[in-house]
């Protein structure tokens, strides 16, 4: 009988725990372990309420949980039994020392293939699944081989392209898998090994093999490339206010032309997601090590914009009341950093909540999937603080007395002078926004930093309405906002 392969994934986040998941559903021949030192965290993965939010995911897990797909903090055993190993744990920006606000901190990675070093007995594939800068593995490649007692020992860069929201359907059918690996027999032989795991559910030819550092690369440009887009159109989207061209119509007719593509083009209050900014960070300081500063500089527009056009945000709605929300409370609508996620990881929520308390606004906040303590937790995170240990464990912030947190929308518009809608759930597209306007204080506003509602039929019911990169109402143009 053919042994059956294992697999253990060291990291039970956002990442480890969807895609470990669905290799379990796919492969009913694999027995698939993620394990984490967080106990918090695998105590969820284990009980009725999954850690993190997202379509789907329930389903794959109550599926195959306990039939081949297992939690457990049991580290040392899962890796000294699996035949491929997962690392997908947290890869955050540097706080401190060299490189810190740019590269990535590699300690985690570091820790878990030193483990792997530790109590490995038999060969082992070991596959970088979290985001990491280039030749990366090459550093792994010395920890793991300088402990090993003639351990053999291949490393694959297996980067993920799952998008947050939308993990389990990316998952079911990706637009491809890469793998990178060394170009020997032994490299070769362990790509087909991950190649094998793949095929069980994806298309051969969407599955692409190059060799590891163009892997480890293409992750970092295909993050920048997608947050690029999203930078060109919000940089759009303030000429489109200052001339009265319309950024939705603008956008549509660019991704009309078939070699742009219409995905990904809509005008924002900004991005957010634990990847984009760090990544783009990451690849900014890659460039600087390697004595190209010009292409560090055009990569790192890409961030300044997406400040600017948060900032831009925050001083649109002072400046069209009367420049001062001094003590006027705000609605916030949406808090997570895109919509089906509970995600909050440098959401744009969090710059411009920051910005109009510095205004000293009193902030009431809404969303479907996120709590009052992560909230309260987040405002109270210095920048780039988030996914470093600490802000795993549960801890008590102090909570700024500004802001509170309802399970309701009606509740946090109540009495409010205006609306911002932050994240694009869909149901704020079906909200009562007569009934909301009724509750408000008067001039009422709402500044949809998402495109989402009608703002034609908001302005019928009385609202004084922004929307990103939309023409003007005859008040804001009144009240010009200096960016
Ligand atoms: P996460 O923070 O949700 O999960 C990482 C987990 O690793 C945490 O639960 C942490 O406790 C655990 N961990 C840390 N050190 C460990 C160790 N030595 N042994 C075992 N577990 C350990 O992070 P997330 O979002 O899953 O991201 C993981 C990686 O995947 C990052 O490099 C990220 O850039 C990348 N990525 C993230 C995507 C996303 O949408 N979140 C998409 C694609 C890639």
């Amino acid at each position: 009988q053919v042994k059956m392969v294992k697999i253990c994934c060291l990291g039970a986040g956002y990442v480890g725990g969807p895609t470990m998941a669905v290799i379990a559903l796919k492969c009913p021949d694999i027995e698939v372990v993620v394990v984490d030192i967080s106990s918090n965290r695998i105590n969820a993965w284990n009980s009725e309420t999954l850690p993190i939010y997202e379509p789907g995911l329930d389903d794959v897990v109550k599926q195959c949980r306990g039939r081949n797909l297992f939690f457990s903090t049991d580290i040392e055993k899962h890796i000294a039994e699996a035949d491929i190993i997962f690392v997908s744990v947290n890869t955050p920006t540097k706080t401190r020392g060299l490189g810190a606000g740019k590269a990535a901190d590699l300690t985690y990675w570091e820790s878990a293939a030193r483990m792997i070093a530790d109590v490995a007995k038999s060969d082992k594939v070991v596959v970088e699944k979290s985001t990491v800068p280039v030749k990366t593995a090459e550093a792994i490649e010395k920890i793991l081989t300088h402990n090993s007692k003639g351990i053999n020992f291949q490393i694959l860069s297996n980067p993920e392209f799952l998008a947050e929201g939308t993990a389990i359907q990316d998952l079911f059918n990706p637009d491809r898998v890469l793998i990178g690996g060394r170009e020997t027999p032994e490299g070769k032989a362990a790509v087909q090994k991950l190649k094998e795991v793949y095929a069980h559910w994806v298309p051969e030819d969407r599955i692409l093999t190059t060799n590891l550092w163009s892997a480890e690369l293409s992750k970092l440009a295909a993050n920048a490339f997608l947050a690029q887009r999203i930078s060109s159109v919000n940089a759009m989207s303030a000429l489109c206010e200052a001339t009265g061209a319309n950024v939705s119509e603008v956008s549509y007719a660019v991704g009309k032309d078939s070699r742009i593509g219409p995905k990904f083009l809509n005008a924002s209050v900004g991005f957010g997601g634990s990847c984009f900014q760090k990544d783009i960070l990451n690849l900014v300081y890659i460039c600087e090590c390697n004595g190209l500063p010009e292409v560090a500089n055009y990569w790192k527009q890409v961030i300044k914009i997406n400040d600017y056009q948060k900032s831009r945000f925050v001083n649109r709605v002072v400046s069209s009341m009367f420049n001062t929300v001094a003590n006027k409370k705000i609605a916030v609508l949406g808090f997570a950093f895109k919509k089906d996620t509970g995600d909050t990881r440098e959401t744009p929520a969090i710059d411009v909540c920051k910005g109009l308390l510095g205004d000293k606004a009193k902030i009431s906040i809404y969303d479907p999937q996120v709590t009052e303590d992560q909230i309260q937790r987040d405002l109270a995170m210095n920048k780039f603080d988030w996914d470093h240990p600490l802000h795993l464990q549960p801890m008590s912030p102090t909570a700024v007395k500004q802001v509170t947190v309802t399970w309701d929308a009606y509740e946090a518009t109540k009495d409010a002078h205006g609306v911002c809608i932050l994240t694009e759930w869909d149901e704020f597209k079906n909200l009562d926004y007569a009934k909301i306007y009724e509750g408000m204080q008067k001039p009422a506003f709402v500044f949809d930093g998402r495109n989402i509602v009608d703002s034609e039929k908001l302005r019928e019911i009385g609202f004084i309405v922004y929307s990103i990169g939309k023409p003007l109402d005859a008040w804001l143009k009144d009240m010009p906002a200096v960016a």
